[in-house]
């Protein structure tokens, strides 16, 4: 594979997010909706999902119906942290780069990816090689952040806000951190090979002075309410949409599990600490039960 240009990514290495952005955070009521949005959305059993930038496992519970979860995240802080807890039986660790992904086409009949295109610079890229990932038929869940939140459209009314909530290009409102237009996110969704379909609108009562004086139960029933409009417009915080995979899948050897992110071989010899190309002659590295495919093991 050449060498293109790399998008920048938003690196969580060692980061706090776990105990900074949700434990005792006052976000119960954001991660309870987004649990009751996936459980409608996607399908409870299946062989093998990719759970992308899978963070510390804060959602990999719901995804125990599949044979397999493969938990994919840049991080491996992050990852370690979710080892611990979920072990090794039904699940894999993988650090890598979304847009240099390391699987053979066609191995997984599901994906997820919560709070993540967030930080996707290139999301044409990103959905496209996960599309790659999928089998045809497959279940992608995607969550994105919604421009065209009700919150924007007053901020920007009253002009405490320069950017259009209504227009379709994504906003950087701080460094890799983007909004998307929901119209914006499917074209993306069809150009890169899926069929967007049911779409659930989530956390619309994202807002500090009603958590505070509302009980949290309350608003997680409205907001598991309010998510069934979701099909018909959407004005929320957050949006879920399920998509299938669509159109022919890439060839792939029968079998064939890893593809080197470097040359895009198939063939990856599995040593005790480490895999290794026969094609390219990368090696990539395994260990604490995490499989490295962020940058290849220094020759020698
Ligand atoms: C906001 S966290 C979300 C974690 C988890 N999905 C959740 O909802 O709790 C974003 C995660 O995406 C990962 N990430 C960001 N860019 C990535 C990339 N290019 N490749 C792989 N992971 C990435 C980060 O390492 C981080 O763990
Ligand atoms: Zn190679």
């Amino acid at each position: 594979m050449p060498e293109q240009h790399r998008p920048e990514i938003c690196d969580y290495e060692g980061s706090t997010y776990r105990t900074d952005f949700w434990e005792g955070q006052g976000r119960e009521y954001e991660d309870r909706v987004e649990r009751i949005a996936i459980r409608r959305l996607l399908p409870p059993t299946g062989e093998r999902l990719l759970e992308l930038g899978a963070g510390f496992g804060r959602l990999t519970p719901l995804f125990s119906g599949y044979k397999q979860v493969v938990l994919l995240d840049y991080s491996r802080s992050q990852l370690e942290f979710a080892r611990q807890h979920y072990g090794d039986e039904g699940f894999l660790y993988v650090a890598a780069d979304i847009y240099r992904m390391p699987f053979a086409p066609g191995l997984f009949d599901g994906a997820t990816m919560v709070r993540v295109l967030h930080h996707m610079q290139d999301p044409l890229a990103a959905l496209s090689g996960i599309r790659e990932a999928m089998r045809q038929g497959g279940v992608f869940l995607l969550e994105f952040a919604n421009k065209q939140n009700l919150k924007a459209i007053a901020r920007w009314a009253l002009r405490r806000q320069d950017w259009n909530p209504f227009t379709p290009e994504p906003v950087e409102f701080v460094k890799l951190n983007y909004d998307f237009h929901p119209r914006y996110v499917r074209e993306t969704l069809i150009r890169a090979g899926f069929k967007p379909g049911r779409t659930l609108t989530v956390s619309h009562f994202r807002l500090d002075l009603l958590k505070r004086i509302i009980p949290t139960g309350v608003l997680v029933a409205l907001d598991s309410m309010a998510q069934l409009t979701g099909d018909l417009w959407q004005l929320s915080p957050s949006v879920f949409v399920r998509s299938e995979a669509v159109g022919e899948d890439s060839p792939a050897p029968k079998g064939a599990f890893w593809r080197c992110p470097a040359c895009g071989s198939f063939d990856l010899e599995e040593g005790e600490d480490r895999l290794i190309c026969a094609d390219c002659g990368a090696q990539w590295g395994k260990h604490s039960g995490i499989y490295d495919f962020k940058e290849p093991l220094a020759e020698g």
